[in-house]
């Protein structure tokens, strides 16, 4: 089992389009998937995959229920479907932060993963998707995964954005090192995603290469097909083969660079045993 976090202190560069993709690719490998959505903004991953989002009113347990009530586990919460299972967001996550303060309630940034203890051992991957501002969610993605993907835009912000995320993985590592000092954080690599082939990409490219700044070999092209996929509520994968949808011959390669990149991913990722070594208790 491994756990992996798609996070850049970035807005809008495919954390969640890459989260549900890679995702899509794993489940149609036959792995057993969970993906959890840990971002209270409505136009989330759970959107993505096809589900609302649940309003406030709801009764039904949320995730947050399952971060703050020992009565409720990750289990009633999630949605389990052929592909991948998901844990939906709510945007109660959004209010965490504050109940969290408001209850006293300690060591709250390793809620999620005593959260998804119980189920660790029925998946193969788990994936978390969460904002990309740096608060409590996003301390608890980091906190419960041990691995990190990093998208970023080939332009200069990008390039910036991807060492300013490599910084902030490793002062956290270092912050939690000093209670847990066997505890990691890898980063598993730099994704180029929204990729043009334009003159601008290409040197931020080989800027990035020449830094100590892990690249993976796969690229994501951009193509607003995936904008389509997203407004259709379908994976790449499903998108390509629905009747009223499918891809054009040029966009055909996309699933396939997903497929590389949970292979390239999957290379490069810490599995349980090497990184998940902090007890909670
Ligand atoms: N390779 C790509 N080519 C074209 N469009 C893309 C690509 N990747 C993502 N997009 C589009 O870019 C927009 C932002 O993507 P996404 O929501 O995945 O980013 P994000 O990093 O999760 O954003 P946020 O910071 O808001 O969570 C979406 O409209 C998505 O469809
Ligand atoms: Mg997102």
């Amino acid at each position: 089992m491994a756990t992996l976090t798609i996070w850049s202190e970035s807005g809008g560069v495919g954390k969640t389009t890459t989260a549900l993709n890679l995702a899509a690719a794993l489940g149609r490998d036959e792995y057993e998937v969970l993906v959890v959505d840990f971002d209270p903004q409505p136009a989330s991953l759970t959107d993505h995959a096809g589900y609302t989002k649940r309003k406030k009113a709801d009764r039904e347990a949320t995730i947050v229920d399952a971060l703050l009530d020992e009565e409720i586990s990750v289990t009633d919460v999630r949605i389990e479907d052929e592909l991948f299972d998901l844990v939906p967001a709510h945007e109660s996550l959004a209010s965490l932060e504050s109940t969290v303060r408001a209850e006293q309630i300690s060591m709250a940034e390793f809620l999620l993963r005593s959260a998804l203890e119980p189920v660790e051992s029925e998946y193969d991957f788990i994936l978390i998707d969460p904002p990309a501002t740096l608060n409590l969610l996003v301390d608890n993605a980091l906190i419960a995964s041990g691995n990190v993907l990093i998208p970023v835009e080939m332009t200069r912000k990008g390039e910036r954005s991807a060492e300013g995320v490599i910084e902030t993985v490793e002062a956290l590592e270092r912050q939690l090192q000093r209670a847990q000092p066997e505890f990691t954080l890898n980063v598993v690599g730099v994704l180029p995603n929204k990729v043009s082939g334009s003159t601008l990409n290409r040197e931020v490219r080989t800027s990035l290469q020449e830094s100590d700044i892990e690249l993976l070999p796969v690229t994501v092209p951009d193509y607003n097909v995936l904008e389509q996929a997203w407004n259709a509520q379908l994976d790449i994968f499903r998108f390509a083969d629905h009747d009223e949808h499918g891809l054009r011959p040029y966009q055909e390669q996309l699933p396939e660079v997903y497929r590389a990149l949970a292979d390239s991913v999957i290379e490069r990722m810490e599995t349980e045993s090497a990184t998940r070594q902090v007890s909670v208790e």
